[in-house]
């Protein structure tokens, strides 16, 4: 097919390109895990997100997506000085952001290549682990830490990290079901290898993102200290969050609006789902409601929120630009990906407004 989906790319290069002529663009090749590391941060003042001039902290980010940790670390008065994410459109969003190209694939980076960080910021993806007895033999402490049986399993390149840097904290994020994940035994390798393995204080907490965007999304976040006197508490977030209202675009392109037979077919789905007592298919929400979770399969049918045009009328899915809002991004986020590509990056998003309150606590402990 070459016809909706080709434009959207053609825009897409066009809008590289006139990025690409906003900002200098790195002269290393960051993509190359072989060469040191060279970072490029806020080489000029047209990069939306550059970081701070006088940094307080030094962070890194790891799957680092399109920077929500970034985002609100540097909002904290952090300095970012390494960005990891294989995935060549996020790198493209994130160059697009923060003038930087994060490095690929974590595995084949040294760690000795990573500069030395005060806070390691990671979004890792969910594996099962499937040694068996890695958690027992964590718990009757190693000789050798990290060994091969290890290597592969995405976690354990952060625990490789935190070994050897040693940085004064770290905030991981993961889907809430992380916690009861292969029985429980996923979270309690990770719980173990952080505390009795790395020596690192840990707290962990399930956050609704609907205190600060109007979309219920829980995740769980862990924190970690060195410093075993560290006195940490989650932040109080507020009881009543914003509504959809708040985040919706005036005017919407049609092209946004189901077509009749997209509906047509979410309608008898949910119909069929209802009778038989599964609950709906899909997510009606007017500008009074709450979202559900924006999920990375978004841009297949937009089903899990669409957003009512009145009574009588076919529903539409969010824009792009709502889905940075409703991630918590500010309006100034430059998204020069295809809307297919733009709908998976929010939906694997952390949401922003969550890290920073987050980076706001951290950061009081250390700096
Ligand atoms: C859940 S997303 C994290 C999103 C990020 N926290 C954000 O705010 O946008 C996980 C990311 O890990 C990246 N990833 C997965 N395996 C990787 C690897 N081996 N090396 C580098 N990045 C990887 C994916 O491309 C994806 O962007």
């Amino acid at each position: 097919m070459r016809t909706k989906e080709n434009k959207k790319v053609k825009t897409a290069t066009k809008n590289k390109r006139i990025l690409s002529a906003k900002y200098k663009k790195p002269t290393s090749k960051p993509g190359k895990a072989k060469e040191p590391y060279q970072p490029h941060f806020g080489e000029s003042a047209e990069i939306p997100f550059p970081g701070p001039k006088v940094p307080k902290f030094k962070f890194i980010d790891l799957f680092a997506g399109i920077g929500g940790f970034r985002m609100a670390f540097q909002k904290a008065g952090g300095k970012c000085v390494f960005s990891s994410d294989w995935d060549k459109y996020s790198q493209e969003t994130y160059e697009a952001n923060y003038g930087e190209k994060p490095v690929g694939d974590i595995r084949s980076v040294k760690v000795s290549d990573i500069p030395q960080h005060d806070i390691l910021c990671a979004g890792f993806p969910c594996q099962p682990f499937s040694i068996a007895g890695v958690s027992k033999k964590i718990s009757l402490g190693r000789k050798h830490g990290f060994e091969d049986e290890r290597q592969g399993n995405l976690f354990f390149e952060i625990a490789k990290i935190l070994k050897e840097k040693k940085p004064k904290a770290f905030l991981l994020e993961n889907v809430k079901n992380l916690r009861g994940h292969d029985k429980g035994r996923t979270f309690e390798i990770i719980y173990n290898t952080l505390t009795e393995e790395l020596g690192y204080k840990v707290f962990y907490k399930i956050i609704d993102a609907q205190s600060v965007v109007p979309q219920h999304r829980e995740r769980i976040y862990i924190v970690g200290f060195k410093d075993q006197n560290v006195d940490f508490a989650f932040p109080e977030f507020p009881k009543e969050g914003p509504k959809l209202g708040t985040i919706l675009q005036e005017t919407v392109p049609d092209k946004y609006t189901l077509t009749p037979h997209l509906w047509g077919y979410l309608q008898a789905y949910a119909k069929k789902h209802a009778e038989a007592g599964n609950g709906f298919g899909f997510g009606l929400v007017k500008p009074e409601d709450v979202t559900r979770t924006l999920s990375a399969r978004y841009y297949k049918d937009g089903s899990e929120i669409l957003v009512s045009r009145g009574t009588g009328k076919i529903p539409r899915r969010l824009t792009p630009k709502e889905c940075a809002a409703l991630m918590g991004y500010p309006p100034n986020f430059t998204i020069p990906v295809s809307d297919t590509q733009a709908y998976r990056q929010f939906g694997n998003s952390v949401v922003v407004k969550v890290v920073e309150k987050l980076a706001a606590a951290i950061t009081k402990q250390i700096c």
